[in-house]
């Protein structure tokens, strides 16, 4: 018998940048013509049909004019599209047209967009160098910012996939005007939740502007967009890998919310159903002493203005939700565990250290006669 001990220890500079602002196809062209994919010379541009039609030939002249070549793959749009076979298909299309280890991909759209074309990076050839151009206010807040990449499964979404960061994000605020009006107030949802548990500021920005950011206020739209990715980052910054319990703070209104989400058959899109979450975990802060009337109106009052719902659809039975709760992937050897707010701007910690705190069936029955 012999024993070799392989020695691999790794030090790792995953650092980018994230870039926000209007029309950014030049600096994209720049980056791209300064190497920011590396020294390959062939680019996959991956984006769903919608974003093709709006925005295809920005990204795909901006990629020439770096003297790159380009293919383009494009799948249909939706959440839907988000699975194993359309990574598969991708994949193969990339392997027939001669796309080896060398090449980069340029991720274009919302969070379908850049979670599966983020995760196909990760894996292809081993994984190759990717950049994120996020053209909705969901993707700009959350999915294209904090490096998780996936693809959804029959049982659940989000299922497999890996921790990828790309080497850039672009933010362009401006492809946000041919967002329908209920894509804007979704993705609203998760920069209200940014405000609620680590940001005063930006959360009486967006009390004081939410007119402006509906109407799509380039300046207001850069702000909430620098604002968001802060408070994601000093969070994914201190917990990449959800390892130290901390990344779970993101999950704010997400327990009612992602079990409400599910229940509608997805008739509420993903930030109306945290918008009700948030609601939910506001009620159960109050009963915890963690916030008082006020906050929970001044709350209340910032989410309805941002066009989302507050209360339960009468679709959705409180019971069914009650059991659906016990999906959610905070559950700990059964118990429900909820993230909650502390005033305006904080979360509450518990015993341990814990950003979680757990709630039995009956407080949880209570809280869901409030939404
Ligand atoms: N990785 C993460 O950390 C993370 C975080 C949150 C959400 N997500 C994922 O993000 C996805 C949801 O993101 P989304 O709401 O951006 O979904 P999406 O990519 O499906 O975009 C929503 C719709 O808007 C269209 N669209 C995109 N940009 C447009 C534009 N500028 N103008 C007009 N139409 C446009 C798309 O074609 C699609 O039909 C989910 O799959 C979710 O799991 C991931």
């Amino acid at each position: 018998m012999g024993n070799f001990h392989v020695e691999l220890k790794k030090i790792v500079d995953d650092s980018y940048n994230i870039e926000t602002g209007c029309d950014l196809w030049d600096m994209l062209k720049a980056d791209l013509k300064n190497g920011i994919l590396g020294k390959s010379k062939k680019i996959a541009l991956i984006t769903d049909s919608t974003v093709m039609e709006l925005y295809g030939k920005c990204a795909e002249e901006a990629i020439k004019k770096a003297g790159l070549d380009v293919n383009t793959y494009v799948f249909p749009a939706g959440e839907k599209s988000k699975t194993r076979a359309t990574k598969e298909m991708l994949e193969d299309a990339m392997l027939a047209d001669g796309f080896k280890r060398d090449c980069g991909v340029v991720a274009l759209g919302g969070g379908v967009v850049t979670d599966l074309a983020g995760f196909l990076a990760g894996t292809y050839c081993r994984g190759v160098p990717y950049i994120s151009y996020a053209t909705t206010v969901l993707a700009a807040a959350d999915a294209a910012v904090g490096g998780k990449t996936a693809v959804d499964t029959p049982l659940a979404t989000n299922l497999i996939g890996l921790f990828y960061q790309p080497k850039k994000v672009y933010i362009d605020v401006a492809t946000w005007k041919t967002l329908p009006a209920r894509q804007v107030s979704s993705g609203l949802a998760e920069t209200i939740k940014h405000g609620c548990l680590g940001d005063k500021e930006l959360f009486e920005y967006l009390e004081a502007n939410m007119e402006k950011i509906r109407a799509l206020d380039p300046d207001a739209c850069k702000y909430i967009s620098e604002a968001n990715v802060k408070v994601k980052y000093n969070v994914v910054m201190n917990d990449e890998r959800e390892e130290s319990g901390y990344r779970e703070v993101l999950n704010l209104g997400h327990t009612v919310g992602r079990a409400a989400e599910t229940l509608s058959n997805y008739t509420l899109t993903h930030g109306e159903a945290v918008s009700i979450g948030l609601m939910a975990q506001a009620y159960l802060a109050e009963k915890m002493g963690f916030m008082n009337n006020t906050e929970i109106k001044r709350l209340e009052d910032l989410l309805l203005g941002a066009g989302l719902p507050v209360r339960l659809p009468g679709s959705i039975s409180r019971d069914e939700l009650l059991e659906k709760l016990y999906t959610d992937k905070k559950v700990r050897s059964g118990d429900l565990r909820f993230v909650l707010q502390k005033g305006i701007g904080n979360v509450a910690t518990f015993e341990g250290g814990s950003y979680a705190l757990k709630v039995s069936k009956q407080q949880a029955a209570e809280i869901l006669k409030l939404i």
